[in-house]
């Protein structure tokens, strides 16, 4: 009866894979796409009560970021990129701007894909002396277009939600948001082969 969910491809080998195992896989990877801001939601939640010292936990941060961006009129891309700047502190202890930016790459401008990526490095102005490290090390990108893009999401957003007194929307504001953002990619290597499945839900 449900033949489908027990179906498996045949092959040992990508090189054996055929068009049937594709026609079986594909539908598949649509379905997990599909659920992507499902997972994203839940790794966010991973944040709750994750201080790491700061004044408010993770997930607090994030939202209170992404509530000053949607407060200040922010479009919808903009918001959603506001709430997951900082979702790759569980995973990316070294290189946590990146995490965030690999998952957004798919959906969002250029500005502001690299807005998310180089987040840390303006947010250091803040904070990178304190810690021995150079303040200004986001002068090395002043001739980048995205410099100015950037500078203001630290300077208006992220450097301003560390306040336990501030008011934060719950997720499940921006979750509609989320979901719009994410029903289809407009860059992915991917994108052709899965666009007839997504057209067709
Ligand atoms: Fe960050
Ligand atoms: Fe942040």
């Amino acid at each position: 009866m449900n033949d489908h969910v027990l179906a498996r491809a045949s092959f040992t080998c990508m090189e054996q894979s055929t068009k049937e195992d594709w026609q079986l896989i594909v539908p598949e990877a649509m379905k997990m796409a599909k659920a992507l801001p499902d997972r994203i939601l839940d790794h966010l939640r991973l944040l709750d009560g994750d201080f790491g010292g700061f004044p408010v936990d993770r997930l607090t941060h994030s939202r209170q970021t992404a509530t000053l961006a949607l407060k200040d009129g922010r479009d919808e891309e903009y918001v959603v990129c506001a709430l997951l700047h900082d979702i790759g502190d569980t995973l990316g202890s070294f290189n946590h701007p990146d995490i965030a930016a690999a998952i957004l790459k798919p959906f969002v401008s250029d500005e502001n894909h690299w807005m998310v990526q180089h987040h840390g490095v303006f947010q250091g102005y803040n904070f990178f002396h304190h810690i021995g490290l150079d303040r200004n090390m986001r002068d090395q990108f002043k001739a980048h277009p995205s410099y100015e893009h950037t500078a203001e999401f630290v300077a208006l957003y992220d450097n301003r939600a560390f306040d336990p007194a501030q008011p934060a929307e719950p997720l499940e504001t921006f979750a509609p948001m989320l979901r719009r953002l994410m029903a289809s990619p407009r860059n992915s290597i991917y994108k052709a082969a899965m666009q007839p499945a997504a057209q067709a839900q």
